[in-house]
């Protein structure tokens, strides 16, 4: 029916040029923009937080709009962001997540669009198989990390204690993404279920410790259950020694959980493959494409060994779910996460990864790995600065001897906007980090941060 809620093929051609020629105005900048922008007015502020009116207006003042909008923050696309963690966005995928709600098609039930189910299915098998997980592992596509460690917090839960988990304990390390603690507290533990475990001087999970920790608390009478490695934190990029967490988490009956999401598509790398080793061991792995293969952000995968233990935390029934929409043979996606309607998250990157093939990717990656061991070098061998850990990945985690100096040097890097560094604290001191994910940072977005830093130190 036309009307303004349905162009016709012309206009909508129209509308998404103009739509597309703000991207690629922005895609084309990428590799001269800063890696931030300019302070949020207050009046900008107030015309973006306007209601919509009652007869609309121009695409083009709402893309002005958007235009202003984007002015400010911090530039994923540039090859200077190097802080928190990275991700400038594939073109592709971009492609891929409009061509997903340009179809609209729903994928809560298989039967509902039993082709994407599929394509969503193939995605989750193939990140399965980088994992050497086995044929009974299983997942589902969910919108980040977050989400991806909550779903694996509630399966483990629901598989090792049932409903009553009041004595339930979950082992996590100082350096365990906040979001494991937040997921815990969603899924219902107290902050007294929550133990965090002894680090050796690398940072990594101590074994030991763990198993120590694991005996003193079931002798309290409590229920260990769960121990959440870490394959890359945040803070530093470690990675804790899997292989030797796996036996701990098996002699005691622990679910071991691995948050991979920003280090799990390392394992695309020979060198990922070694740092990552002892993951194939793990009863859930969270791995983020939104972080490690630049999918535009809201893809995170939950990848499960056991497929039985999804459906067990995750199965619903309403007497409105039609039997006969349930016969395509592939698992219904809903009942694998807390979701029911979502978008159809694997075309953004499935997309990308079928036209592109895996090795640029893996490319990609390893470029990663190679500046992350050039900063290192450089890093280590001016006086000064304090390089007590040796890059497992591509985060470059390093401090001035002075933290007031340290502090300095982020104020000034920041403030020229070339490069832009997050800070991290790690025993009461000030840390700076390089976060090397993005495809566009190269040697001189490196070497520049590094002789500021340089230039910082001498004054
Ligand atoms: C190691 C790790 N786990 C989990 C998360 C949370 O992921 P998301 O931001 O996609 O929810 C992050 C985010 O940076 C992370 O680095």
């Amino acid at each position: 029916m036309p009307g303004p809620l349905e162009p016709g093929r012309e206009e909508r051609a129209a509308l998404a040029e103009d739509v597309l020629n703000v991207i690629q105005d922005w895609i084309d900048r990428a590799d001269t923009m800063p890696a931030s922008g300019v302070d949020l007015d207050d009046a900008l502020t107030a015309r973006l937080m306007a209601p919509p009116t009652e007869t609309g207006r121009s695409l083009e003042s709402i893309l002005a709009d958007v235009d202003d909008a984007g002015k400010s923050g911090v530039f994923h696309p540039s090859g200077g962001h190097l802080s928190y963690i990275p991700n400038a966005g594939l073109f592709t995928g971009a492609l891929g997540e409009f061509l997903a709600s340009g179809l609209n098609r729903y994928t809560g039930v298989s039967g509902a669009a039993p082709g994407m189910a599929a394509i969503e299915h193939g995605m989750v098998r193939w990140m399965a198989s980088l994992f050497d997980m086995g044929d009974t592992a299983s997942g589902l596509i969910l919108s980040g990390g977050s989400m991806a460690n909550l779903t694996a917090i509630v399966a483990a839960r629901t598989a090792r204690l049932g409903d009553e988990f009041t004595r339930g304990v979950i082992y996590v390390t100082p350096h365990t993404h906040h979001s494991v603690e937040k997921a815990a507290r969603i899924a219902g533990f107290r902050g007294d279920q929550i133990r965090v475990v002894g680090i050796d001087t690398d940072l990594r999970m101590d074994p030991d410790a763990l198993a120590v920790a694991v005996d003193r608390d079931r002798r309290d009478g409590l229920d260990p259950f769960l121990v959440v490695g870490s394959a890359g934190t945040t803070d530093t990029g470690t990675v804790d020694v899997l292989s030797q967490l796996a036996p701990v988490a098996e002699t005691e009956g622990l679910w071991l959980h691995v948050d991979a999401a920003y280090g799990g598509f390392f394992q695309l790398t020979d060198r990922g493959r070694t740092v990552l080793s002892g993951i194939e061991k793990a009863d859930s792995v969270s791995v983020d494409p939104h972080k490690g293969i630049s999918i535009p952000f809201g893809a995170g995968a939950l990848l499960v060994r056991d497929e039985a233990h999804l459906i067990d935390a995750n199965q619903g029934r309403g007497a409105y779910l039609r039997e006969e929409d349930h016969d395509s043979g592939l698992r219904d996606i809903a009942a694998l996460g807390p979701e029911l309607t979502r978008p159809f998250r694997a075309l953004q990157m499935w997309l990308p990864l079928h036209l592109h093939g895996v090795a640029p990717f893996r490319e990609a990656l390893d470029v990663s790995l190679d500046l992350a061991s050039h900063a290192y070098t450089r890093l280590g061998g001016i006086d000064g600065l304090e390089t007590p850990w040796a890059p497992d990945l591509s985060i470059v985690a390093f401090r001035f001897a002075d933290d007031d100096l340290g502090r300095r040097a982020l104020e000034s890097i920041n403030e020229e906007r070339m490069v832009h560094l997050s800070p991290t604290t790690i025993s009461g001191r000030l840390v700076l980090r390089f976060a090397i994910l993005n495809r566009r940072t190269t040697r001189d977005h490196i070497d520049h941060a590094i002789d500021m830093i340089e230039k910082t130190l001498v004054g």
